[in-house]
Formats: C-alpha cells, sequence, structure tokens
C-alpha cells in the first residue's frame, strides 16, 4: 500500500474516544490548524449552518459543571459545536434539515485532525444543553449538538481492536 494511504488507515486506527487528559494546553498553532479545518468541512448546498464556541482552560471554569466526568472537567480545551438550523439546507421531498449532519462532518473531520496531531478527543453529547446554553450564552435558534473535548491523553494513542458490529450486519450489497 502507498505511504500516504498507509498513514490514513493508520490514523483512522488509531482514533478512539480518551476520556482522561494531561494538564499540558495545546500549543495556539495546533488549535487554529484544528478550527480551520471545521472552517473547511463539507456541508448541504454549502450552507455551513454551524458555529463553534473555543472555550480554552483559562475559561472552562464557566462549562466545568456541565460534565459529569472529572476527566472531561480537566480537558484543556473544549469546542462546543452548535448547529443554526434557520441556515440549513433542507431536503424538499421530506423537510429532513441538515444542519446536525453538517456540524457532524465538521466536527469528525477535526476529530481526525486532532488524532493526527497526537491529540485524543471525546465526542460529549450527554450533557445538558439547556444549561450550556445559559452557560455560554448562545442565542435561541441555536442548538448545542455536543461538546468536543480534546487534549493530550494520558496514554499514547495506538492501534485498539474495537467492538464493532459486524460487517455482514451493517453493510448491505445490491439491495437491504
Ligand atoms: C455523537 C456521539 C456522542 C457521544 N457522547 C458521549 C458522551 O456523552 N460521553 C462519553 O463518554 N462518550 C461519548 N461518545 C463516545 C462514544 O461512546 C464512542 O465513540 C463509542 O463508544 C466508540 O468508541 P471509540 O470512540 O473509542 O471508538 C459519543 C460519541 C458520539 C459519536
Amino acid at each position: 500500500m502507498d505511504e500516504k494511504l498507509k498513514t490514513f488507515y493508520e490514523l483512522t486506527e488509531r482514533r478512539r474516544s480518551v476520556r482522561e487528559f494531561l494538564e499540558k494546553d495545546i500549543e495556539g498553532e495546533k488549535v487554529d490548524r484544528l478550527l480551520k479545518i471545521l472552517q473547511r468541512a463539507q456541508s448541504a448546498a454549502n450552507c455551513q449552518p454551524w458555529h463553534f464556541i473555543v472555550v480554552r482552560s483559562e475559561d472552562r471554569e464557566s462549562i466545568k459543571h456541565v460534565f459529569t466526568r472529572e476527566g472531561f472537567k480537566k480537558a484543556p480545551l473544549a469546542i462546543v459545536a452548535c448547529a443554526e438550523p434557520s441556515k440549513a439546507w433542507v431536503r424538499r421531498a421530506d423537510g429532513v434539515n441538515y444542519a446536525w449532519v453538517d456540524v457532524s462532518i465538521a466536527v469528525t473531520e477535526m476529530i481526525s485532525a486532532a488524532t493526527a496531531e497526537g491529540l485524543g478527543t471525546c465526542w460529549v453529547a450527554a450533557i445538558d444543553p439547556v444549561e450550556v446554553k445559559r452557560a455560554l450564552e448562545i442565542p435561541d435558534g441555536v442548538d448545542v449538538v455536543g461538546i468536543i473535548v480534546v487534549g493530550y491523553p494520558i496514554e499514547e494513542l495506538k492501534k485498539v481492536e474495537k467492538e464493532r458490529k459486524p460487517l455482514r450486519e451493517i453493510i448491505h450489497h445490491g439491495r437491504w
């Protein structure tokens, strides 16, 4: 396999959810690169119906209380991913709004970039969105999709075998 391809596949194998972080801030240029990835992500009809609130360690007091896990409270960076459905593409056939899909794509790409940077991440959906909106002054009409905690992992990222459904259960060839 070509080296660049190998690097890509190894990266996807290294990613896992990290829930304990070192008490070490992330270099500013790394954070900037991650934010550019969020900006460049694809979205339906290029609507970009998203906002991302960057909460660095010096500001984390404002949202610490929304996490139940100690590890998440200590992450040096939290990115609050928000969707603005009124700005999103809507599928005419059934009225489905793509805002959350678009936000999820941007976040997924950012998580891959963070892995390449040697950082660990965890997507945290189990928060109270009403409380997050209050704490961070997020306006009406904007949804909190999740908070992505980011930091240097306590344990090095390496390939791990994951519990996943077998391919035959999830892939359908030709028809269902
Ligand atoms: C949309 C989404 C929400 C998640 N919410 C949480 C969460 O609230 N708390 C948590 O510890 N992990 C959360 N996770 C991480 C998943 O539990 C994890 O991705 C899954 O168990 C597979 O493990 P892996 O990420 O290590 O491959 C979330 C992941 C996704 C994609």
